[in-house]
């Protein structure tokens, strides 16, 4: 911020770049390919990669968005990202521009124009510029983008250690919220945040009923004493394409010993605190256990051996699996 006695400039386009260029030297950072429906194409300089102030996304969150994963140059389960994509859409009253098939190949080609081979595909539909209202301008054009970039990352001790994770202080979203992946994680961030700042690594959200939710972009699931994985219904919580993928892979671990089956239920607080493993599941986080929750240990207090098989068989789907589109790096346009 310049100090208050100090001119305030009336820039030109070519100072605006400038100073973008500026800030990210100030705030380097890792995003390799930029779409815009907006600019209509694609930029790999991150000063370029901006939004208008007054679209609806950014001063009202009229907006939703969703990630999947690059893995070895392919994308994995793109297709269940898109159906909670359109679910979202359909939810928040946002109109797509063009076909599933064109969003698709424009998902697929940023990704060929970013050369990366790993990382994390976050795509939005926002509502579009035109006037500083509650509901979309009169004749605003829906945006949207496509940002490649190198993925969250998190600690190796969460894997090899175990997460310990509190109760949040802060409210579930109601469930039309709670299903819908819009752009409005304020409850999100503050309870990562509440955790972070009690020297823990997330938070857990818990519904009216009493009943577990889920974490701050990672679902909950639970394998009790009896070795059952349970995962909290969908109705309340997001539908986490990780977690559904899981449900379909982990009966095989039932044949192995390692479970006695899977459920999708509700989990009562007392339930999952009796658990012999809770874990954490999402496309950034895949499969995490958390050892301690509200400063209780959680089974015998140590990463366990579901998780460990279920880290095993995501990883496998996600390199393997008959899940992934090849990226055509290299060819032009
Ligand atoms: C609130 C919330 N719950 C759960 C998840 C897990 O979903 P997925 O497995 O699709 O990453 C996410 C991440 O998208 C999330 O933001």
């Amino acid at each position: 911020m310049p100090a208050s006695h100090s001119a305030l400039p009336l820039l030109q386009a070519e100072d605006v770049v400038a100073r973008l260029r500026a800030l990210r030297t100030r705030q380097p950072v890792g995003y390799s390919a930029f779409y815009s429906s907006q600019l209509g194409g694609i930029v790999t300089d991150p000063a370029l990669m901006v939004i208008p102030f007054d679209d609806h996304m950014v001063h009202r969150g009229h907006g939703i968005f969703d990630t999947a994963g690059i893995v070895n140059g392919r994308i994995y389960d793109l297709e269940a990202h898109l159906d909670r994509f359109e679910q979202s859409a359909a939810r928040s009253k946002l109109v797509l521009p063009g076909s599933r098939q064109d969003w698709r190949d424009i998902i697929i080609r940023t990704t060929a124009a970013s050369g990366r081979q790993d990382g994390s595909i976050r795509y939005w539909l926002s509502s579009g510029p035109g006037s500083l209202e509650l509901s979309p301008a009169a004749g605003s054009e829906p945006g949207f983008f496509v940002m490649i970039f190198g993925g969250l990352s998190y600690p190796e001790r969460w894997y090899t250690q175990g997460m310990r994770v509190m109760t949040t202080t802060y409210p579930i979203k109601p469930p039309l919220y709670a299903i819908t992946k819009a752009t409005n994680y304020l409850p999100n961030v503050l309870m990562q945040m509440e955790a972070k700042e009690a020297g823990l690594d997330n938070g857990v959200f818990i519904d009216a009923a009493g009943h577990v939710g889920e974490s701050s972009n990672m679902n909950v699931a639970v394998v009790t004493a009896d070795g059952v994985l349970r995962h909290p219904k969908f109705e309340h919580v997001l539908p986490g394409c990780t977690s559904l993928r899981l449900l379909e892979l982990a009966p095989a671990l039932v044949g192995q010993g390692l479970l006695t089956g899977v459920e999708v239920c509700d989990i009562p607080v007392a339930d999952a605190r009796a658990a012999r493993e809770m874990l954490l599941l999402g496309s950034s986080v895949k499969v995490a256990p958390i050892v301690e929750w509200d400063g209780r240990p959680i089974g015998d207090g140590k990463p366990g051996p579901a998780a460990r098989a279920l880290l095993a068989l995501l990883d496998e789907d996600m390199r393997t699996g008959n899940r992934l589109i090849e990226v055509p790096y290299g060819v032009a346009g």
